[in-house]
């Protein structure tokens, strides 16, 4: 595999020509600080680094990322020029669906950016920024796919709460999903600059039915327990809590109240 040629195919069948570099390696610590670092060059906007393999892949709260091959693991470099960064995950979330949906797997978005089949974990997404004086400078957004890991190959504790493209019956090559996944990245980025609104709507269309339901929320220390509201229009989450008020949470964990413990 590693083969960035195959990717540039993929996309081009889709009629998307790919507008800055794409590195694909056998074997990378992980693509998103190959990105990260890139972009403290300079790098344009769409630089792409994916991996066959990550020796460290991260995952959201500090969290290892187990990177065998058999995954799609891709960051992209954007220097968006709008404000709505919070959105930029809700997005990724989307786009996501639509490539796995293109390969016969229905998913559920779970705030603020997993992505599940069944309760089980088909992707991650994983947002960093940096700023400077005159804000955001450059977010990468990195991208991890469950396409056709061995489950043998995942510590034993995350097995049964993983999730694969190749549950659907066929087992897509990696750079197909890889064209599907930054092709609808492409038209959702868009869409924030045009019509965030279509973001948000397009995310709770898919977003676990949890509305109405006690949840435990846990940023950090804090652990946040009230009823799941809505997503705002900056990808915020509205939570109504026991006394009648409603909070508004930028990131943390999401647990049904009942599963919470
Ligand atoms: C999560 O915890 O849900 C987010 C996981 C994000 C994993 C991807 S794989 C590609 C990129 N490189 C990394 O080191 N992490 C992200």
């Amino acid at each position: 595999m590693a083969d960035a040629a195959a990717l540039r195919r993929a996309l081009a069948e889709r009629g998307v020509s790919w507008p800055a570099d794409c590195e694909w390696h056998e074997r990378l610590g992980s693509t998103s600080d190959r990105v990260k670092a890139l972009a403290r060059e300079g790098a344009p906007e769409w630089t792409v680094v994916l991996a066959d393999v990550q020796t460290h892949g991260r995952g959201r709260e500090g969290r290892l990322w187990s990177s065998p091959a058999g995954g799609l693991y891709v960051s992209v470099l954007m220097r968006p020029r709008f404000p709505q960064l919070g959105l930029l995950s809700l997005a990724a979330g989307v786009a996501v669906a639509e490539a796995a949906a293109e390969h016969g797997v229905a998913v559920e978005l779970k705030w603020p950016n997993d992505v599940q089949v069944e309760g089980r974990k088909l992707a991650g997404i994983l947002a960093e920024s940096a700023s400077g004086p005159s804000g955001v400078e450059w977010v990468c957004v990195g991208i991890g796919v469950n396409v056709a890991v061995p489950l043998a190959a995942l510590p034993v504790e995350l097995r049964p709460r993983v999730a694969c493209l190749a549950e659907s019956g066929s087992t897509p090559p990696v750079a197909t999903v890889a064209a599907a996944v930054l092709a609808w990245l492409r038209v959702w980025y868009d869409a924030l600059g045009s019509s965030p609104a279509s973001v948000v709507a397009a995310w709770r269309r898919r977003a676990v039915a949890w509305w109405g339901e006690t949840v435990e929320i846990r940023t950090g220390e804090e652990t946040l327990r009230g009823r799941l509201a809505d997503v705002d229009d900056e990808g915020a989450l509205l939570v109504t809590t026991a006394d009648g008020r409603s909070r508004r949470v930028i990131s943390g964990e999401v647990v049904q109240a009942r599963r919470a413990g």
